[in-house]
């Protein structure tokens, strides 16, 4: 089943965290989808900093909106309303109802993690349903079961850290700034296969559990001090985080009857996370790395597919920090 898209030109507005994003949809076609990223400003203090977030989202919201839409005027606009920090939110919704009321079009508010999801059928769209889902990001680490676009159940999610997070705490203790995902990646390729061994959590069913790992990640730099061989902590902790990921997900997949695995999410931008589940299953899809990181193409879609199915939001659409899955 590959799920009816809106007809007609879908933009999209993601202000949620420190991307500001803003994406042009046709059908299933990605138009054009530009991302600003606070990233390096918000290396400064070590992690995001939501009222700095929210500025840098109103200096940024009307070029990226401007640039995304190249002069067309949409049919309809889908803004990422939750989870997520609240000021950084109200910039893109605070545009998208501008766009709605200025061109009278339709709105739609659209579930950040919702949208991570429903990326992968963003970027296959043979996608079999019912099929499961690892969402790994900096805020979320969650299996979830995805029945349909609008029927998502979550079976297993972190009781503590977020997989993103235990890269980027795990990137700070070995002094490589954030965001620390990709520089642990980048270093990790240079480390020796087994000079240092970090723990993985013994976490009953399907969840996971990550704040044990900052410890263990702290302990080694403290042992080992200037004879610390950073590119090797660097690979014990990506496989670290890979082996739980990886093992808790093959549990999962043997207990549920599903005819995918699908990885989203910014972590999901990790080679050796690509690589070793889709060993897991024949039928496994992550999205490119533009749709797995904070981007404003995968709101369009979800959005898109919401606006298919008759769903309009008014005007009144508010932000909102944390909201349960759709249909969950
Ligand atoms: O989905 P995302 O862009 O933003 C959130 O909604 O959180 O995810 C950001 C997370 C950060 O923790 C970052 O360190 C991680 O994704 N990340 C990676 C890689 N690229 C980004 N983690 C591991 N390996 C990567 N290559
Ligand atoms: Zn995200």
């Amino acid at each position: 089943m590959t799920p009816e898209t809106f007809p007609g030109l879908v933009l999209g507005i993601e202000t949620s965290c420190d991307e500001t994003s803003a994406a042009l949809l046709q059908g299933r076609e990605v138009l054009t989808n530009v991302v600003s990223s606070q990233a390096d400003l918000h290396a400064r203090w070590g992690g995001v900093v939501p009222e700095v977030a929210s500025r840098m989202h109103v200096e940024a919201i009307v070029p990226v909106l401007t640039e995304a839409l190249g002069g067309r005027k949409p049919d309809a606009v889908a803004v990422t309303d939750r989870p997520g920090l609240v000021g950084a939110l109200s910039v893109g919704l605070t545009a998208a109802k501008a766009v709605s009321a200025a061109w009278a079009v339709p709105l739609v508010g659209v579930h950040h993690i919702e949208a991570h999801i429903l990326s992968a059928s963003l970027a296959d769209p043979g996608l079999p349903w019912p099929h499961l889902c690892l969402v790994v990001s900096g805020g979320h680490t969650e299996l979830v079961l995805v029945e349909s676009p609008g029927r998502m159940r979550i079976v297993g999610q972190t009781l503590d850290d977020a997989a993103g997070e235990a890269f980027d705490k795990g990137a700070r203790l070995l002094g490589l700034g954030y965001p620390g995902g990709a520089k642990v990646q980048a270093l990790a390729a240079h480390g020796t296969p087994g000079r240092y061994r970090l723990p993985r959590a013994d976490v009953p069913g399907h969840d996971f559990s990550f704040s044990g790992l900052k410890t263990a990640v702290l302990r080694l730099v403290e042992r080992e001090a200037e004879t610390l061989d950073a590119a090797s902590a660097a690979l014990a902790l990506q496989d670290a985080i890979v082996d739980a990921l990886a093992a808790t997900t093959e549990r999962a997949l043997r207990a549920l009857d599903v005819e995918a695995l699908t990885l989203v999410g910014g972590v999901a931008a990790n080679e050796a996370l690509r690589s070793r589940l889709s060993a897991l299953s024949e039928r496994f899809v992550a999205p490119p790395i533009a749709l797995c990181t904070d981007n404003a193409a995968m709101i369009a879609y979800a959005g898109s597919l919401r606006l298919a199915a008759g769903e309009r939001d008014g005007l009144d659409l508010d932000p909102r920090a944390s909201a349960p899955l759709p249909g969950a």
